[in-house]
């Protein structure tokens, strides 16, 4: 069988064969025999968008790896800043190569005074923590302006230690303020999940001990949310870097578009969801709804797994380590009755619509203390280095600037009307 297609213009006869390469074809065969006529597919459901090297999404059998390890490997033996150096020099480091790496973003986790004081202070009291977390993170390009030469490989480094570096400040800073607390510096003594939590929640007492089960049930859940191929995020990421806009503005955009309920908002909106189910009398009755159209499943369903999402899996067995710290979070059971609900429904396995990532992350979190609207701002903190070894990439593909063409619905050719005679 020949690893071909075969596209035929039926209004002239002409064909074309094109070879099938990993999985895709090249549109620029297509542009040879249909020029002007464009491949419509607006949502990208059936477009690959990018060549990569990073993540590998098998959705049809739950498979997930970050540069060939699995996503359940690196789950259970590695940490956040492994994953991240892996993701960003696709390969694990060396001991030496960790411990210059962790020397690295600990020393960059300051930010500028002026962040802090002019640009999250002017925030207004209740302003969403992400809203914050997308300014401050654009802001930073202006205190950076050698982040404008991504020619330079070892600048644009730099640039990447700090995005990964100053991201959990940038994240803790924007709760504080909207709770209304001071600011925390950063402990360089401390791990990154550890620092972070320190950012958060510390007080009065001088130096602040998280909970080891908590900061490693952390740091599992930024692994697991480090990278996923060309989702949303990570193609507005490539896009904007496509223009070769400096990596902060980039890294803002990305975050822009995780900050959307359909994408790193659902497991709030999970939460939300379970707190209006109420009790898990009212289960069935909710999922009725769904079926008639009314109501979403929030933390179900997946344009790409067609299965149970891997990371789902791994999550719900984090949340249990989490609940034996925390107490059970009384919506557990609400959750895992809907599951068992929806699981043997034909509704939902029929459209082949099964947990994903969120479903259970926003029970851990909110057990962990973390309030709804900082959900979001725990997933952009460890995806900040997906996206940026997204950016890496594509800078060193020499892509071409991202710019899709449309099908034109409007108006014909028309004459201007003056005002007065309209
Ligand atoms: N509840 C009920 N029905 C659903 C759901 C759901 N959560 N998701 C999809 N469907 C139905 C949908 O109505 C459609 O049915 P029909 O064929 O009868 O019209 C069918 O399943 C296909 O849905 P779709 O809207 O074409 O799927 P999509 O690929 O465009 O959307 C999605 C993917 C994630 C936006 C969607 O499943 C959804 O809204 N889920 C809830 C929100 C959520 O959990 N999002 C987090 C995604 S994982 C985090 C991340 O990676 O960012």
């Amino acid at each position: 069988m020949p690893e071909t297609i075969t596209i035929t213009d039926n209004r002239t006869g002409d064909s074309i064969e094109v070879p099938i390469d990993r999985g895709g074809v090249d549109a620029k065969e297509w542009g040879k025999l249909l020029p002007g006529v464009w491949f419509h597919d607006p949502a990208f459901g059936a477009t690959s968008a990018a060549a990569s090297g990073i993540t590998e999404l098998d959705g049809a059998n739950g498979v997930l790896r970050y540069r060939g390890y699995p996503i359940e490997q690196l789950a259970e033996q590695s940490s956040y800043l492994e994953v991240a150096y892996l993701l960003i020099h696709g390969e694990l480091p060396t001991a030496q190569e960790f411990e210059a790496w962790r020397y690295e973003i600990t020393h960059h986790t300051f930010i500028h005074e002026n962040v802090r004081k002019r640009f999250m202070e002017g925030f207004h009291h209740d302003a969403h923590p992400m809203g914050i977390l997308v300014s401050t993170v654009a802001a930073l390009s202006t205190f950076y302006p050698d982040a404008k030469d991504i020619e330079d490989r070892d600048l644009l480094m730099k640039q990447v230690v700090r995005l990964i570096a100053k991201m959990p400040t940038l994240a803790a800073g924007a709760y504080r303020h909207s709770a209304g607390m001071p600011f925390v510096y950063p402990d360089n003594s401390l791990d990154f999940a550890a620092n972070f939590l320190s950012m958060m929640w510390k007080t009065a007492e001088p130096r602040y001990e998280a909970n080891p089960v908590l900061a490693r049930a952390l740091d599992v859940l930024f692994i697991l949310h480090a990278d996923h191929e060309q989702n949303c995020s990570t193609t507005a990421m490539r896009t904007v870097g496509s223009a070769h806009a400096d990596p902060y503005i980039s890294t803002a955009a990305a975050a822009s578009a995780l900050y959307g309920p359909r994408h790193g908002g659902a497991n709030e909106a999970v939460i939300r969801m379970l707190t209006e189910i109420g009790s898990i009398d009212n289960v069935a009755a909710y999922v009725e709804k769904v079926k008639r159209g009314e109501a979403r499943l929030q933390g179900f369903g997946h344009r790409v797994y067609k299965n149970y999402d891997p990371r789902a899996k791994i999550i719900k067995r984090t949340a249990y380590e989490v609940f034996e710290v925390t107490g059970k979070s009384p919506m557990l059971d609400l959750a895992l009755a809907l599951e068992e609900v929806a699981l043997s429904d034909d509704y939902f396995t029929s459209r082949k619509l099964y947990p994903n990532v969120d479903f259970y992350s926003g029970l851990i979190y909110q057990a962990m203390g973390f309030p709804m609207n900082m959900f979001t701002v725990l997933f952009a903190i460890p995806r900040t280095a997906g996206w940026l070894s997204h950016y890496t990439e594509l800078l060193d593909q020499d892509s071409r600037i991202y710019r899709p063409r449309q099908i034109y619905t409007g108006e014909p050719a028309r004459d201007y009307v003056p005002i007065v005679t309209r």
